[in-house]
């Protein structure tokens, strides 16, 4: 272990409802359009040898391969597989009774592992669109969110569970009323609902009803995606490391604005997964984590973050869109109920 590293004994944990333990504090490896899959697993490396243990991984972000053999050094140096949290996900593309196992064990392979320490539904709808679309594209057979379609997709995630291949599953980018309908119906609740979360957009009623119902939150975009594609920006978007209140506080502690983000998450008692690739943020980051124990933000510094809420979501999925003249705050049912 290299000097600068944190020892993974003092990163926080979240206990699941089944009692298993997952690191407070993931990598990202989404690269978005820019990162080439080489750099994340490279990233991957660094970031496990200096002390990370979860990582937030899925089919979609088209590296799990490279992931995988990166995977494979890091146990030739020692790292053994039960000491790490590795999370993958389900594409849209997938969600036919037939596709979930096989889709499971391509990630499976691709990543070289035996078993998920969490496999989540990527996106509650199940329609195809191509990597690295415009926001204005759409699928011809896209559709709502229907439950019956989507708890057939769940009773699969159930079995990879009751197979083996997958220790815990979970939901992402889901709402109180479609996560309302799964809670009613599911054998095996979900563990984990990853979701948008960071400072200017805190998501409180959510959070709130996950939390509640014995779920974790974990929390995308913690740093507010500086380094998101053009497609996905928008001139209301907001940007939470330019935010006074964070840069205040990141000027009292001698950080950059995104390790108050961070830190601030951690927290609040979501379970961030930044992303990135230089050893010197990713290490930062992972620090953030661990400095909640010995040194957290003050309560006044809490509540002080708790009113920066924007309600500016940066994912806003308007690729899921299935009729015209729909606006994308319908994919998040905005009334309380689910959109048809
Ligand atoms: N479930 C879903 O639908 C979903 C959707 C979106 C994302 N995700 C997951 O969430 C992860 C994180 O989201 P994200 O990558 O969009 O956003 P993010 O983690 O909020 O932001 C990542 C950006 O922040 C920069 N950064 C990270 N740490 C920094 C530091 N300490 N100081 C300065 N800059 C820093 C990175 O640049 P450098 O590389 O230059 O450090 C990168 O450009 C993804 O990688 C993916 O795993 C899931």
């Amino acid at each position: 272990m290299n000097l600068e590293a944190v020892d993974p004994a003092l990163v926080p944990k979240r206990t699941l409802y089944t009692g298993a333990a997952m690191p407070a504090i993931g990598l990202g490896t989404f690269g978005s359009d820019h990162v080439p899959a080489e750099e994340i697993a490279t990233a991957v490396t660094g970031a496990v040898l200096c002390g990370y243990r979860h990582l937030d991984c899925a089919s979609v972000y088209g590296n799990e391969d490279r992931i995988g053999t990166a995977l494979q050094a890091l146990y030739a140096d020692g790292i053994r597989r039960d000491e790490l949290w590795i999370a993958s996900k389900l594409w849209n593309d997938k969600h036919a009774a037939e596709d979930v196992i096989p889709a499971c064990r391509k990630s499976l392979a691709d990543l070289r592992l035996d078993y998920l320490d969490m496999y989540l539904v990527h996106w509650p709808f199940p329609n195809f669109h191509p990597p690295g679309c415009s926001v204005d594209s759409r699928s011809p057979t896209a559709k709502p969110y229907i439950h019956d379609s989507f708890m057939r997709t769940w009773r699969q995630m159930e079995r990879l569970v009751d197979i083996g291949l997958a220790r815990h599953i979970g939901t992402s980018n889901m709402t109180i009323p479609k996560l309302t309908l799964l809670l009613r119906d599911a054998r095996l609740k979900p563990a984990v609902n990853e979701m948008e979360l960071h400072p200017h957009f805190q998501q409180p009623e959510l959070f709130d009803f996950v939390r509640r119902n014995g779920i974790e939150p974990v929390g995308y975009c913690p740093i507010g995606s500086p380094g998101r594609p053009e497609r996905d920006r928008t001139p209301y978007d907001t940007v939470d490391i330019e935010d006074p209140e964070i840069v205040r506080i990141a000027e009292r502690l001698g950080v950059h604005p995104a390790e108050v983000c961070v830190k601030w998450a951690v927290q609040r008692g979501q379970t961030p997964i930044p992303q990135s690739t230089k050893p010197r943020n990713y290490m930062a980051n992972l620090r953030a984590a661990a400095s909640v124990a010995t040194a957290p933000l003050t309560n006044e510094e809490m509540q002080a973050i708790a009113h920066i809420d924007r309600n500016c979501r940066l994912i806003k999925g308007q690729v899921f869109l299935w009729k015209d003249n729909q606006n994308w705050e319908d994919l998040w049912d905005p009334q309380g109920e689910i959109a048809t």
